[in-house]
């Protein structure tokens, strides 16, 4: 490669003029061309599951924006069901899996080795994707956190609070760390495997890490992060990893440096400057324009994102939302957004 690409110079800890930018959820319901090639695949998971199709909203808002990376259409919930788990999406309300409270229900799950079987498309999508992005794009792989996956098969749905899973783990600790540590040995076999058909960097998102807290978030959050980088920065050396312990909080000071990763990714709970004089010291952080401008735009989606990329001018950053795109949002402000970013 002649010229490194502009989000693998920020993970190896660069300060750019311009930072690179993408967005969580960029191939999505906002966008006409996702809504039309979704209804072309029928489901939401048969869209994850049909490589060509994946492939193809993934490249739309590439098309579309030009922007830096293509983050891997998928899902963070393909993982309990390559273990065994049913999983569905109720439209309008969310997904559904069958619930794993007992030992019974935990030794109904598959073993590690079985989650290829499932995943193929995935990694078909991933050999389209390599070979189709343009050679400035950089193209990530992701996995859901093992709490945060945790907290969907135990409940068997998105919770407002994380209840059931809290309550598993104080209930039946044992149970609850079993289920953690197969969701980590699975993650780190599929992220392994996006990596050997050309995932250039992968994340890890941990949506509802902010639920837990001191020791708990230390055990929960941290050590899975840290032991799934360990092994893929083993099995693969060099290896860029992108954390995000949404909503963290103080819990962030430090976590890339305990982890391992090279990239701390912030919602946007966290004020910029304070995360540039606490956080970006150990390096790049990606991150972290609340997602509403995307739907409210104006005068404020300048201002604030002017605000955010000035405040971590000084380091290396990644621009991007702090959380994903809202289906709500208009295609314009994102446009805009960009313009903002790069016109400096
Ligand atoms: O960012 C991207 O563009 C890559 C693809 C991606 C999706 N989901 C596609 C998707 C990624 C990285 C995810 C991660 C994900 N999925 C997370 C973690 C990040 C976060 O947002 O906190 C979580 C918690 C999930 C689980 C999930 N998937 C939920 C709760 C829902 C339903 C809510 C909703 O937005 O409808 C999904 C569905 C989903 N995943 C959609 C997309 C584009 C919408 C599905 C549709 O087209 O109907």
């Amino acid at each position: 490669m002649s010229e490194q690409k502009k989000i693998l110079k920020a993970l190896a800890g660069e300060t750019q003029d311009v930072p690179p930018i993408w967005m969580m959820r960029q191939a999505g319901r906002y966008l006409p061309e996702y809504r039309a090639t979704r209804a072309q695949a029928g489901d939401f998971l048969s869209l994850c599951y049909n490589p060509e199709l994946a492939a193809e909203v993934t490249l739309q808002p590439i098309r579309r924006y030009g922007f830096d990376a293509a983050i891997l259409f998928a899902d963070i919930l393909l993982i309990p069901q390559a273990l065994g788990a049913d999983l569905w999406f109720v439209t309008g309300e969310g997904p559904r899996l069958s619930t794993i409270t007992t030992q019974g229900d935990f030794d109904k799950l598959g073993p590690v080795s079985d989650i290829h079987e499932t995943l193929n498309p995935i990694y078909e999508t991933v050999k389209i994707l390599s070979r189709e992005l343009p050679q400035e794009t950089t193209l990530i792989g992701f996995a859901g956190a093992p709490w945060t996956v945790a907290t969907y098969m135990i409940a068997g749905r998105g919770t407002p609070d994380q209840g059931p899973a809290h309550a598993l783990r104080q209930e039946n600790t044992a149970l609850f760390e079993a289920l953690l540590d197969r969701i980590t040995a699975a993650t780190i076999e599929y992220l392994s495997a996006q990596i050997e058909v050309g995932a250039e960097v992968v994340k890890i998102f941990d949506s509802w890490a902010g639920s837990l807290k001191g020791e708990a978030f230390r055990k929960y959050a941290l050590e899975p992060c840290r032991v799934i980088t360990a092994a893929l920065k083993d099995r693969h050396p060099g290896i860029p990893v992108i954390g995000f312990p949404r909503e963290a909080g103080e819990a962030y000071v430090g976590f890339a440096k305990e982890t391992g990763i090279d990239c701390l990714a912030l919602d946007n709970s966290v004020a910029p400057d304070w995360a540039a004089a606490n956080l970006q010291v150990d390096g790049c952080v990606q991150g972290n324009l609340a997602s509403r401008h995307m739907v409210t735009g104006g005068q404020e989606l300048v201002d604030e994102t002017r605000k955010i990329v000035k405040a971590f001018s000084k380091g290396p950053h990644i621009f991007n939302l702090g959380h994903g795109i809202t289906p709500d949002a208009d295609p314009d402000n994102v446009q805009r957004m960009i313009d903002t970013v790069r016109e400096g």
